[in-house]
């Protein structure tokens, strides 16, 4: 029924820490860690109170609740309505999914004595707040709040405070709090079950494979593309292990894509892309400037910005009599403050697609784009022309509150824009570019 600890989980079990938080990989055990001390706890301690928590109710019923009905069979009673385990010997074992704060609105004033939260980097710092104070009963019960947790998402800042950095505020003891590494080599049951699973790992970007994979909570500060790279000249005229080029004549038959991305009173972008016979792409013009404030020198209202788009597709040698596929930020779609972007651009002959607005695995495409293959040549390559992208690109930090996404508070319309065109031609998980020829073309 219970299969044998890895030594990671062994750690876990025997932990007896306020706060322990069991982190790191993806995939390192965790999960089953958690059902396996619920259930072990309900046993031991006749009459205790455990929950176990989770951001959504699919994840904590496919997680949790069906293996946990399974293991604990006839020891307890499941209650549906209630989500709520009863042991033989009066123990109770909770389940509760929590999308926001104010659904953690539903279960404030319940008491327990010992709380699970799966993926807590799922939650903010906020809702960690409000559960800490649950925590109490008088009772001889131990009061621990177990944590298991991946780098990134919105909680990530806080878990690292508390667990990785130990930089602790006024009224957090030191000695509550303790945390155990987990790697994805320690689950030698997933391993052994499932050897892709590693294989799907490495696939990742280099950062969030070494947070996925290694369980690294370092990664994801600093520079947001820091597998940019602006080569000296001689690498630019080469185009090798750059992504900064001199320009070249673009052959007529070229697939040619537009991007853009629309700011109100903040710079917008329009970027030209060309893919060649390999399926590489290359920027190769781009129309940048700000929609702000007219007393603050050029403004560009839609209506100049699309005239002036049609104006550079009608005249320029690389693009005119060209069929030319658009995707643009989604947003422009909105028709609540007025005619709608789209439909000024429409008006002025520039058509697009709606763009696709994921955004992790929008930048998860463009790191892939960005990727060298072992010749040197990347999957894209800016003409040294294109200044704002060279400009700004490299300015992007991580966000502090998604830390997988990038801080929104810098000049990110051209990353944007960028990440448009990277999803309307996606690549899909292989690991050398070589690979990915077919599906590039
Ligand atoms: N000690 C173990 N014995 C058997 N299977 C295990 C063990 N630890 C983990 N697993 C299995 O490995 C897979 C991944 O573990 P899981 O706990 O879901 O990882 P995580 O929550 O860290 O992503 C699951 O299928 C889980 O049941
Ligand atoms: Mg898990």
């Amino acid at each position: 029924m219970i299969d044998k600890p890895g030594a990671k989980q062994e750690l876990f079990l025997r932990e007896k820490h306020r706060y322990i938080a069991f982190g790191g990989a993806r995939g390192g055990g965790k999960s089953w860690a958690v059902r396996v001390k619920a259930l072990l706890l309900c046993l031991r301690y006749a009459g205790i109170k455990v929950m176990i928590i989770r951001k959504t109710y699919n994840e904590l019923e496919a997680n949790h609740i069906i293996p946990l009905k399974s293991m604990a069979q006839g020891v307890m009673r499941y209650n549906e309505s209630k989500k709520q385990m009863t042991f033989c010997n009066g123990s109770t074992l909770t389940f509760r999914s929590c999308r926001s704060d104010a659904e953690l609105d539903k279960f404030q004033g319940t008491e327990f004595d010992v709380l699970f939260i799966d993926e807590a980097t799922q939650f903010s710092e906020q809702t960690w707040d409000k559960l800490k104070a649950c925590l109490r009963g008088v009772n001889d019960f131990p009061k621990r709040i177990y944590l298991t947790c991946n780098p990134g998402g919105i909680g990530h800042t806080w878990v690292k405070r508390l667990f990785i950095d130990k930089c602790y505020n006024k009224g957090e003891d030191p000695n509550d709090y303790c945390f155990i590494r987990s790697k994805v080599f320690d689950n030698k049951a997933l391993l052994t079950s499932d050897p892709d699973y590693l294989k799907q790992l490495e696939a990742l970007p280099p950062k969030l494979k070494k947070a996925w994979l290694e369980g690294d909570w370092d990664i994801f500060e600093g520079q947001f593309f820091d597998d940019f790279v602006i080569g000296d000249k001689r690498a630019q005229s080469e185009r090798l292990w750059t992504h900064v080029i001199e320009p070249f004549e673009i052959p007529s038959d070229y697939v040619i894509y537009r991007s853009f991305d629309f700011g109100y009173s903040r710079p917008f972008d329009c970027s030209w892309w060309a893919i060649d016979y390999d399926g590489r792409a290359y920027l190769i013009l781009q129309l940048y400037g700000c929609t702000g404030n007219p007393n603050e020198g050029v403004k560009w209202d839609p209506d100049r910005i699309f005239k002036e788009i049609h104006a550079i597709e009608c005249g320029h040698r690389w693009l005119k009599n060209r069929q030319i596929i658009g995707v643009a930020d989604p947003s422009i779609w909105d028709a609540s403050r007025g005619e709608a972007i789209i439909d000024t651009a429409d008006r002025n002959f520039v058509h697009f697609d709606k763009g696709d607005n994921s955004r992790i695995a929008g930048w998860m495409q463009c790191h892939k784009r960005l990727a060298f293959d072992e010749k040197g040549k990347p999957g894209v390559q800016f003409f040294n022309t294109c200044e704002n992208a060279i400009r700004t690109l490299p300015l992007l930090r991580y966000s502090e509150l998604r830390p997988e996404d990038l801080d929104t508070t810098g000049e990110d319309h051209f990353a944007d824009s960028f990440r448009y065109f990277c999803m309307a031609r996606p690549i899909k998980a292989k690991t050398s570019f070589k690979d990915e020829r077919s599906i590039f073309i």
